[in-house]
């Protein structure tokens, strides 16, 4: 059963509930996947946005930490009834993740932020991802290529893109997350690492290089993975005046945009930059309103 409460703030739709733990599975060398019954947030939620999760048998960590949406899981009926996410254990929390079982609960809160824009008005979309960045593109993928929807109501494309592609890029092989997830007809996956272990030996920033040279070049990019890598992608889509979203990875407080810990810099009209809320004007920004 999971309790639902209107949370107060600035994302009216967005819900505290807590959810139950369904599944939680090994996906790569110190990255895990978890299912969450959460119907509320499930059945809102769309590709781009996240939720923060806490442990609420615990006052340390006493924050909640934002993952984004991998995907949706439908209940019985059909309906969406809970959200997988995938994540790298990096500290204190996702450390204290890794001791969850199956029937635990736990706090969700969301759906937040903005999310990725709707893949309607492009030829040829590329995705993007360095790291565990790549959680955000399943859902995308599935909604760019027709296979699933999400929202409520449920977002319907009324143009799809000729081709979606995921170029991701990744440490070594052992940290390459959840690739028979990406396995989805229509789904164009090319693989990195920087140790030559498996895919293009270097960075996945290379990829993208080789594509936009190629005969179909992308006309939008969205990306997801560490800062520096962001930085090159946007300077390879400015180049070449392709569109470009950037979905950062913020660390935040609050997750609603009222602590204001998550700030990230965007230029004004006017030359001059001023601080915006990732968590409610994002995480995803044009690449070229941010000061990276
Ligand atoms: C919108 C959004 C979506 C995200 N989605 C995912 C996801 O799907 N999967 C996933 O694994 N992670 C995701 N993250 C990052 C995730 O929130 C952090 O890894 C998590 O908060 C770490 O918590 P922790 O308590 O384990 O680490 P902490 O103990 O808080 O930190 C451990 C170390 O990691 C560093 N660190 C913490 N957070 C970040 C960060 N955001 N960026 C860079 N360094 C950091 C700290 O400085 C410290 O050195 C997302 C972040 C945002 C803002
Ligand atoms: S995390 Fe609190 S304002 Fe963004």
């Amino acid at each position: 059963m999971t309790e639902c409460h209107g949370l107060a703030g600035l994302v009216p739709t967005a819900v505290q509930t807590t959810g139950r733990v369904v599944e939680h599975e090994p996906m790569a060398r110190d990255t895990m996947r978890l299912r969450i019954e959460c119907p509320e947030i499930a059945r809102q939620i769309l590709p781009g946005q996240f939720f923060m999760v806490r442990d609420p048998r615990v006052t340390d960590p006493m924050l909640g930490r934002p993952f984004a949406l991998l995907d949706t899981y439908d209940g019985p009926t059909g309906e969406p009834i809970g959200v997988e996410f995938g994540y790298i254990v990096v500290g204190k929390m996702t450390e204290l993740m890794t001791t969850w079982r199956v029937g635990d609960e736990c706090e969700i809160w969301g759906p937040l932020g903005n999310g990725f824009p709707v893949p309607k008005d492009f030829e040829n979309l590329a995705l993007v991802a360095g790291g565990i960045g790549q959680t955000p593109f399943l859902a995308v993928a599935k909604e760019a290529l027709g296979h699933r929807s999400y929202g409520d109501p449920l977002r319907q494309l009324s143009n799809f893109p000729q081709s979606v592609s995921l170029s991701y890029g990744a440490r070594s092989a052992e940290y390459l997350a959840g690739l028979n997830l990406f396995e989805i007809d229509g789904l164009d996956l090319e693989i990195s690492t920087d140790d030559g272990s498996a895919g293009h030996r270097g960075f996945v920033t290379e990829l993208l290089a080789a594509r936009i040279a190629g005969e179909s070049p992308p006309d939008a990019i969205y990306c997801c993975g560490p800062e520096p890598m962001m930085a090159a992608v946007a300077r390879l889509a400015q180049e070449a005046g392709i569109s470009c979203w950037l979905s950062l990875e913020t660390p935040m407080a609050c997750g609603f945009g009222i602590c204001f810990s998550c700030v990230t810099r965007v230029r004004l009209d006017d030359g001059s930059w001023d601080y915006r809320r990732t968590c409610v004007e994002g995480p995803v920004f044009p690449a070229e309103t941010l000061v990276l």
